[in-house]
């Protein structure tokens, strides 16, 4: 996609999850562990951004969105968007609501976005990761293996692993087995292969 000046306006978009054994990820529209540690590393991936006055955009579904604490806002560097088809006004501590996919596309394409967004990084939950794969600006997926089984009744979407590769180490992600309330959990990231 091209911005007015014919620029090319490509920006990163990347998953970021925690999965458990069967690759649940929530149960009763909450996340069926407390892994504080875990959580921690996904508030300071999110929010990491290049140089001052960049910013992250963070896509949530309507059902990530309300399950997340309020505590956690503001969130630094991070610009909140809302994706929901029923919802007519954006919510407390958010910045946009998008009714699909494709609009957030548009948005990030334009200014004033698309002069500070740097990565897309997604949220989930499901439909939302399902679609963010398939686009062609996904480039990572950052997918933190929770050693245990938990009952869940959302899963992550599942991708193909010659095209999203496990990376052996990756750059600011501990790959060592962490242990937090008896859980053990390693973080993971899986890289698109170019085409
Ligand atoms: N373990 C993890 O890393 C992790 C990560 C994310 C989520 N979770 C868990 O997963 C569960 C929530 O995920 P979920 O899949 O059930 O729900 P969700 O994606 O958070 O919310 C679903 C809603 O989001 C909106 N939506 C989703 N995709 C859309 C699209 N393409 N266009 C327009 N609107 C869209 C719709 O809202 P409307 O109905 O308002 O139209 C849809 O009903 C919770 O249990 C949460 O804790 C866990």
């Amino acid at each position: 996609m091209m911005n007015i000046e014919g620029e090319e306006m490509r920006k990163p978009i990347r998953l970021i999850a925690a999965a458990c054994r069967d690759m649940g990820i929530g149960k009763d529209g909450q996340i069926p562990w407390c892994l504080p540690k875990e959580f921690q590393f996904l508030l300071d991936t999110i929010t990491a951004v290049s140089a001052p006055g960049k910013k992250n955009l963070i896509v949530w579904g309507r059902i990530c969105w309300f399950s997340c604490p309020e505590t956690v806002f503001p969130l630094a560097n991070c610009i909140n968007l809302v994706l929901s088809r029923k919802m007519i006004s954006v919510p407390p501590h958010a910045h946009y609501l998008c009714k699909d996919f494709d609009s957030i596309i548009r948005l990030v394409s334009e200014p004033p976005l698309c002069h500070t967004v740097e990565v897309i990084w997604i949220l989930g939950g499901t439909e939302v990761y399902k679609e963010s794969l398939e686009h062609p600006w996904c480039d990572l997926i950052y997918l933190t293996d929770i050693m245990a089984n938990f009952e869940c009744d959302v899963f992550f979407p599942e991708f193909d692993p010659n095209i999203f590769r496990k990376q052996k180490s990756f750059p600011g992600v501990p790959d060592e087995i962490i242990e937090e309330n008896g859980i053990k959990f390693q973080f993971q990231v899986f890289k698109k292969i170019k085409n």
